[in-house]
This record gives structure tokens, sequence and C-alpha cells, in this order.
């Protein structure tokens, strides 16, 4: 569909020629369009200016936007978005008082997911996420990470890596998968942390890139999960295959994971609860991006990932929604967008840049999605009227979203 969105009240993450991440106070710059028209052909971002600038075009559908403030689709970079099940009942346990840790401790958790996951089929496990994929996109989404991580097997991590190829295949959107195998230990493995790296290394990651499943690798650096040396044998072996990392890290505890992961100049270190001073100067001193997912820490309630510390060290910063079972059953990134606002005091500006353009780097489609620049896709929100693009995270929990273009194709479709 070819058309043009005209009168819009603001346009927002306006940028030509973005090549860089956006960094310390920079990110407090959001460029945008007051009163402007976008133009999309053949499902890209064709042009954009000032209303005082349009000339009406045949062939154009027109859609007038009057109060209406249009910005390109959120880029969730870390999500587990294929699992099989739910775990409610860990909900309720957590209410009554165990942690997280006991909860896993009990059976519960990762290995729980992944017994779940290795008795669904893949055609059952491909309709549970096609609706959480539906329902993501439908509340802005327009770019998503997907990783492995409860199949355990080769077996199953490859299932779930094959549904989420297909999801990419049927729904059009920029979809990156990552190989996170490292996610807990299989019981069988009676606490050989080691022998199942050699697993994970030697007998699941060649199938994987035979197959041309992965685009990254991920494991769960964190004391009884995976240790330094297991990780820097992962990030290893994704480099022999050309494999970027991203690494969950420092979600409990800061023990030297973070430090491995800035040396090795991995893609992204996701999470960051725990972040010491000298995590800070190791950042610093790396390409390597930091990722915040707040909706884990409001649901898990443990500390937020410290954004101003970042910010004014003059780092980066995204936002992601970690989508899961376990500690964020919620892929809700306008909820993610107001906790960023709420809780880690970061502007609006601030967190949309966040969960946009430096989003788009941390999975790498900075050249698809992030934003309004000539050439990328028309992958867009479009809101209801509302006052001004900061009544987004200040309404929180609230959708004022009117509708979402994927490639240019309306995705919202109410009764
Ligand atoms: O990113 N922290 C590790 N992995 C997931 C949670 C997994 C689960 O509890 O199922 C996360 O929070
Ligand atoms: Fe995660």
């Amino acid at each position: 569909m070819n058309f043009i969105l005209i009168n819009i009240k603001e346009l927002l993450q306006v940028r030509e020629n973005q090549t860089q991440v956006v960094k310390g106070k920079e990110l407090q710059h959001l460029p945008t369009l007051k009163n402007a028209w976008l133009k999309v052909e053949d499902g890209i971002i064709s042009d954009y200016g000032a209303m005082d600038t349009f000339e009406n075009h045949a062939n154009f559908k027109i859609i007038d936007c009057t109060g209406k403030i249009v910005l390109p689709t959120w880029v969730d970079s870390h999500t587990h978005l294929v699992y099989a099940g739910n775990r409610e009942s860990e909900f309720v346990d957590r209410i009554k008082g165990l942690t997280y840790a006991e909860i896993a401790a009990k059976g519960g958790g990762i290995i729980n997911s992944a017994e779940k996951l290795q008795q669904t089929s893949e055609a059952d496990l491909y309709q549970q996420s096609k609706i959480r994929l539906q329902e993501v996109i439908a509340m802005g989404t327009g770019a998503i990470e997907i990783k492995s991580g409860y199949g355990l097997t080769a077996e199953a991590e490859m299932k779930m890596l094959r549904v989420a190829k297909r999801l990419q295949k049927e729904f059009d959107l920029p979809i990156k998968t990552t190989f996170l195998g490292a996610h807990a230990l299989p019981k069988s493995f009676n606490g050989n942390t080691s022998a199942y790296i050699d697993e994970v290394i030697d007998e699941m990651l060649p199938k994987i890139v035979e197959e041309d499943l992965a685009d990254f690798i991920d494991i769960f650096c964190e004391k009884n999960y995976f240790e330094i040396e297991d990780t820097q044998r992962k990030i290893d072996a994704g480099k022999k295959y050309n494999l970027p990392a991203k690494v969950h890290v420092n979600q409990f505890t800061s023990f030297g994971g973070l430090q491995l992961c800035a040396e090795n100049n991995v893609l992204s270190v996701d999470h960051l609860e725990v972040l010491t001073e000298e995590d800070i100067q190791h950042l610093k001193a790396s390409s390597t991006l930091p990722v915040a997912l707040p909706s884990c820490s409001f649901y898990l309630e443990i500390p937020y990932t410290p954004a101003r510390k970042l910010i004014e060290n003059n780092l980066p910063i995204v936002l992601a929604s970690d989508y899961n079972p376990g500690s964020t059953p919620s892929g809700n990134m306008n909820f993610v967008v107001s906790l960023a606002c709420i809780k880690m005091k970061m502007t609006p500006e601030e967190a949309i840049n966040a969960a946009t353009i430096n989003a788009a780097f941390a999975m790498q489609v900075e050249n698809k999605v992030g934003s309004i620049t000539k050439g990328k896709l028309a992958n867009l929100i479009i809101t209801e009227p509302i006052h001004s693009y900061a009544f987004l995270p200040y309404s929180f929990g609230c959708n004022h979203i009117e509708e979402v273009y994927i490639k240019g194709q309306p995705q919202i479709h109410k009764a």
C-alpha cells in the first residue's frame, strides 16, 4: 500500500545517516518534526517533510493524522518469546514469599520451562509463539530478537530456533535469533557444567550453524548458572562461527562476567541490575552496548539498571523487554519505556532513543529500523490524538496506540 500520512502533530526520531549509537548527553536529544507528512512506498519510508512543503501525489492514499504522533516501532533486542506453556504457579509461589532462586532450586524456573518445551511439538510451539508475536506487534514492536535456551538439548534448542525462523518468514518483520543453550544446567549433567558446555559448543552449535538457525550466541553468566570460564568458551565458540555474543550478565551478582564481556567487545551485555564502578569503567573501555530490562526488575522486585550512572558516564543505553515465562511474562515495550522513565529516571527522550535507534544497533538492524529515515522500513506507530509524546510513558499501563504499520501494512484489526 502506498500512502502519505499528513498533518502529523509530531514525527519522532527523524534521523538521516545515524551511523552510531546515541550516548551520554546526546540521549536527551530526540529529533522531531512538528506538523509533518510522511510518504510510504512499497513498504519503505520514501520521504517526509513539514506540511508547508507537502504536495499532493496521485496514486497515494492520503491518511490524515491530525493530533496524532508518529514514531518508528519499538525494537525489542532481548526476548525469549518462543516458549511452551506458562509458569503461573511460580508466580503464586513468589507472592507467597519464595525468591526466584528458591523456586529454581525446587525444580521450577528455566528447568521447568525446558521440560514443558521438550514435550511440546514444533507445530504447537509455533502456534503459542505466534499469538505472542501478534500481541507484541499490536503493542508497537516492529523488530524483535528471539533466544533459544528453553530446550537444553540439541533437538529442543533447534526446535525453538526453527520456530523463530518460521515467525520471521511468516511475519515479515526483522527477527534475529540467538542460540542461548547455556541457560541452565540440565539435571542429567549432575552438576557438571563444563561437560554441558562441551555439549553446547561441540554438539549443538555446529548443527545450529549448519542449518543457519542463529545470528548471535548468548549465555547466562551468573552464580549458580554459568561461570566466567564457561562464558569465555561460549564467546570464543561464537567467534569461530562469526556469531556475535549478547550475554545475560550482572542480573544478581557482579563477579567478573561483565569485565570479560567488555574485554571481548561482545555486542551487548543484558540485565546489569547490579553494576559496580569497575563495571562502568570496563564498559567505557569497550564498544559493548549495555541493555536494561526494567520489566524484569519490576516483576522480580530486583534493582533497576542504574541508567543515570550509565548516561553520566557518557555511555549508551538500550531498553528491551526480556519477554519470558519466568522473570518477565510481558513483552509490552510501552510499559518498558514507562518503567525506564518512572523507575530509572530516564527522560522520555532518553527512553525513546534507547528503545528505538539504540535498540536497533543492539540487534544489528540499524540499517532497517529504529528511526524515521529514508530507505528504512515503514514500521510505524501512530498514536491516538494525544497532548505530547511524554504522554505515552506518563500514562503507564494505558494503550494510546491507534495503528501499527509493518512494512507499510496496517496491523491492528479492531472489530
Ligand atoms: O533473562 N536470567 C535468565 N533468563 C531469563 C529468565 C529465565 C526464566 O526464568 O525462565 C531472563 O530473565
Ligand atoms: Fe533474558
